[in-house]
């Protein structure tokens, strides 16, 4: 499949996108995830990248436009991809629909992941992510906890609160979720390819996505 989860914050694209994976081997491409590799390593990219991801500000376009432009043509996006936190503004999805007529490909569908933001607030102050650059497994301290000492599940390494989890970073992201990525919204409904899914519970998103793609 081919697809783009769009949503706010703590909506719940991460969660969904993870277990889309397991319905035909698509790999999921959080710009996110990448951007924080970057940080975490010290690269050029993460140098540029960490100011604005701290304080819950997009990071420039240009970009954004580099790593997907290069990430989009690696080998294992032949089997298809679930985009996660990409697009995120006008500009990214205009300069995405000429990179994809430029590789021959279509979306299949773009999914709007709704939740209430009472629910969002709640969701990000609770999440905590696994530390471990090749794992990053989300939990959440009330609905899927790391062990009882605060490591992931999978890997064994501490999960933890991101940079931007602060009270401050998460009014300014949601902010401009509101001013830059609802927009989207709008953008896709008129290309004929979004559907909006409730995201209160992941596995119920997945059902409704897997099934609009079958159709
Ligand atoms: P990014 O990492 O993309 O963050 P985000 O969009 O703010 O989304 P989150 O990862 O916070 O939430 P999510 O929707 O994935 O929810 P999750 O599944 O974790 O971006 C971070 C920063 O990078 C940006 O601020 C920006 O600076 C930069 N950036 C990234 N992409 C960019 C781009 N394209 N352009 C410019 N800048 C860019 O779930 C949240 C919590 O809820 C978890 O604890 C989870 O366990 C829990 N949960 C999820 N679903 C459920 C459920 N159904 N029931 C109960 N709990 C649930």
């Amino acid at each position: 499949m081919r697809i783009i989860l769009l949503g706010a914050p703590g909506a719940g694209k991460g969660t969904v996108a993870k277990l889309l994976t397991a319905y035909d081997g698509s790999v999921q491409i959080s710009t996110g995830d990448i951007l924080r590799g970057a940080v975490k390593a010290g690269s050029e990219l993460g140098k540029k990248a960490k100011g604005y991801m701290e304080r819950g500000e997009l990071v420039p376009d240009s970009l954004i436009m580099e790593i997907m432009e290069a990430r989009l043509q690696e080998p294992d996006c032949a089997k298809g991809f679930i985009l996660d936190g990409f697009p995120r503004t006008i500009p990214q999805a205009e300069d995405l629909e000429k990179l994809l007529a430029k590789l021959k490909l279509k979306l299949d569908l773009v999914a709007n992941l709704e939740v209430p933001r009472d629910v969002i607030l709640d969701r990000l102050t609770t999440r905590r992510t696994c530390s471990n650059q090749d794992c990053q497994e989300i939990y959440n301290i009330k609905s899927k906890p790391p062990s009882p000492d605060g490591k992931c599940l999978k890997c064994g390494s501490p999960a933890i609160q991101r940079a931007d989890e602060t009270v401050e970073a998460i009014t300014v992201r949601l902010e401009t979720y509101n001013q830059k990525t609802a927009p989207l919204i709008g953008f896709y409904g008129k290309v004929g390819i979004l559907k909006n899914v409730s995201s209160l519970s992941s596995e119920q998103s997945v059902k409704e996505i897997t099934g609009a793609i079958k159709k």
